[in-house]
């Protein structure tokens, strides 16, 4: 027997054989399942491991993290726990079988053997486990041919009932189907469309949708999935309003190449959250109380529908950087607005000019301050100190537009805006 573990990094390694141990002493079946069993064979990087044991999930899981001294949680979800190991999660399940009541609800569960646990799951190459008890440490349990699909690069379900029993997993189709250049298998293509048809994703939590749908952005280069679901008319399934056309492509390819641009030149700045830039291009031609409509409803962060909503209110100001203006004006127009609003703004812009002074403020104006406090007002007698924030933003913009840099040319210049500010007020 080859064992699959042979070129298991060295970071897992002595996890794994630490799990054996602890397998054959307790006399419990483990196996290593589902997803990083995939990406093992696929030869990709592993990251967190999920454990299946035929007993006990959270006792064994318990008694695992204090031979370790890690964090242990227990979930509550049906005998499952996660230890976290330095960065690492591993998740442990006990083995079990689910029974759906209705479509696209949540199944009841009960224990079950490995074979019938695989059998719940999405795909067959999904569904299969390494066991790492000592008589068979490494050796594949493949019940339903996950290895043949993963050779041929076929995604495919399970049973016929798998879309409709959970229609997150058509979300889950065409993530691993793109990410691995895979193909769907021509039933479940049609099954995935039935299931669409059948209006499958107005029976799930629109959580669980959204949370497919970050993972789906959240992949590296997600233009070719974003065509993928229009392809399969999902978007405007999961809402009305979404109608992607040809253009909205381009923009999601120029997004791609302003995020490199970004990461490439301003890697002092904060690292983007890419994925709402993504979704940005999918929501924005939809009208914006029906795209708040929908960030609600999909349950999407206060921080997350603040940054799309205001992409609305600000295309036009942002077309404004297209006419001559001062620099104090780029700032202004775009120092309220999000990393991800601006990057959405310059692919979504393809003048040289926006482009230019989009990079002007990443790159220079951003971190112009002034160095005059409060008190330096105060201490100079600059009085009433309700003039100060109006004092402030004005010369901020001076200092942005004529470039001084001394702390003496600031108190000058306050003394002139000053005077203007109390002649006017
Ligand atoms: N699974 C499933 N149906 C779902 C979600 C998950 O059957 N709707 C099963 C699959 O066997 C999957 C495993 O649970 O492999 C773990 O799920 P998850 O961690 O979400 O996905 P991975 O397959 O590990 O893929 P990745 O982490 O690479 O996205």
């Amino acid at each position: 027997m080859v064992s699959k573990l042979k070129n298991i990094n060295s970071y897992f390694k002595p996890i794994l054989e630490s799990l054996s141990e602890l397998a054959d002493k307790l006399n419990v079946r483990v196996y290593l399942v589902g997803g990083v069993v995939r990406d093992l064979m696929l030869g990709e990087k592993i990251f967190d491991l999920d454990i299946v044991v035929e007993a006990d999930a959270i006792d064994f899981a318990h008694k695992f993290a204090d031979i370790h001294k890690k964090q242990f949680k227990k979930h509550h979800t049906f005998g499952t726990a996660t230890v976290f190991f330095d960065n690492h999660h591993i998740d442990f399940v006990t083995a079990r079988s689910e029974i759906y009541s209705g479509f696209g609800a949540l199944p009841r569960v009960k224990p079950a053997s490995l074979k019938e646990d695989l059998l719940r799951r999405d795909f067959t190459i999904n569904a299969m486990a390494i066991s790492l008890n000592k008589s068979d440490y490494g050796k594949l349990l493949d019940y339903y041919c996950g290895e043949k699909d993963l050779k041929s690069g076929i995604i495919r379900i399970l049973h016929d009932d798998s879309f409709m029993d959970d229609p997150t997993r058509i979300l889950r189709a065409i993530r691993f189907e793109q990410r691995f250049s895979f193909k769907l298998e021509k039933d479940t293509l049609k099954l995935a469309k039935k299931a669409i048809g059948k209006n499958a994703f107005g029976l799930v939590n629109p959580h669980r949708l959204r949370e497919e749908l970050i993972l789906i952005l959240k992949e590296p280069f997600p233009r070719r999935y974003i065509k993928r679901l229009y392809e399969l008319r999902i978007l405007s399934l999961i809402d009305k309003n979404i109608k992607l056309n040809k253009n909205d492509f381009h923009i999601v390819a120029r997004i791609e190449q302003a995020i490199g641009f970004y990461k490439a030149s301003f890697k002092r700045h904060r690292q983007l959250e890419e994925w709402i830039i993504y979704l940005m291009a999918i929501l924005h031609r939809v009208e914006s109380g029906e795209a708040a409509k929908f960030l609600d409803t999909f349950g999407f962060r206060k921080g997350e529908k603040i940054r799309i909503l205001s992409l609305y209110g600000n295309v036009d100001k942002v077309k404004q950087l297209n006419k001559k203006v001062l620099p104090h004006v780029i700032y202004k127009i775009l120092n309220p607005l999000s990393f991800e609003n601006i990057i959405f703004f310059y692919a979504y812009y393809r003048g040289k000019t926006i482009r230019k002074r989009i990079g002007i403020f990443l790159d220079k104006l951003i971190s112009i301050h002034l160095r005059l406090k409060g008190e330096d007002l105060r201490r100079l007698g600059f009085k009433p100190p309700t003039l100060y924030g109006k004092l402030f933003e004005r010369l901020l913009y001076a200092k942005i537009d004529k470039g001084f840099k001394t702390f003496k040319e600031e108190i000058s210049e306050a003394h002139i805006i000053f005077e203007n500010c109390q002649s006017k007020h």
